[in-house]
């Protein structure tokens, strides 16, 4: 499997917003932990499928250590008040069978619902694919209501239902 090739670059939400789409650096660190730090605690559930009270640094270490091979992160970035901040991630890693990965995208709460989870997921999609990943899939809370229409529009089909009551959702990726 390649390495991935992803130069930084920018899109345009609907509104006319400039998102810049990059790679998740080792020094993003304090940028995560702003953003995390925004999260209601639903969204923080939906992502986690845990409640978290505070990032510990092992953790923030292994969000931002990414060997953007077999684990690939995308930050979404918005510059606010002249400054650049991490408002999204899509994140996949390989497995857990041949052409497969397992998906995630979070967007904190202030930026959801204005397109940006949808430019994550499109952006995964496109690496993975250069990668020679043909499905992605993901364990989600069959509550999180917003994330099934989301996933819905992006033709994800739930396939499994795990006794602890959650969900496995997956889609092909086409081309
Ligand atoms: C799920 C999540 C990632 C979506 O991110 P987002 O930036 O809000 O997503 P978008 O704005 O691109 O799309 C959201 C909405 O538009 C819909 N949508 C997207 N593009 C669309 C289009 N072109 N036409 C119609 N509907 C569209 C989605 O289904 C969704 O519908 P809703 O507004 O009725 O809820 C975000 O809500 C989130 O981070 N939630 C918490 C964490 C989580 O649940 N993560 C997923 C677990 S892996």
């Amino acid at each position: 499997m390649p390495r991935v090739d992803f130069p930084p670059c920018k899109e345009r939400l609907a509104d006319g917003t400039e998102v810049l789409l990059r790679l998740i650096e080792p020094t993003d660190g304090p940028l995560l932990l702003e953003l995390f730090n925004v999260l209601s605690p639903e969204s923080i559930y939906n992502r986690f499928l845990t409640p978290v009270k505070e990032v510990q640094p092992e953790h923030l270490r292994r969000f931002v250590e990414i060997d953007h091979w077999t684990e690939v992160a995308v930050a979404a970035c918005l510059c606010e008040a002249g400054r650049w901040r991490i408002v999204g991630v899509g994140r996949y890693h390989l497995g857990p069978g041949p052409h497969e990965a397992e998906v995630a995208v979070l967007v904190g709460d202030p930026w959801q619902c204005r397109g940006i989870g949808g430019l994550l997921l499109k952006k995964v999609s496109g690496l993975a694919r250069s990668q020679g990943v043909r499905r992605f899939v993901s364990t989600v809370d069959p509550c999180n209501m917003k994330l099934l229409r989301f996933a819905q529009f992006y033709g994800y089909k739930t396939t499994r239902r795990f006794d602890d009551g959650l969900i496995r959702l997956e889609a092909e990726l086409d081309g």
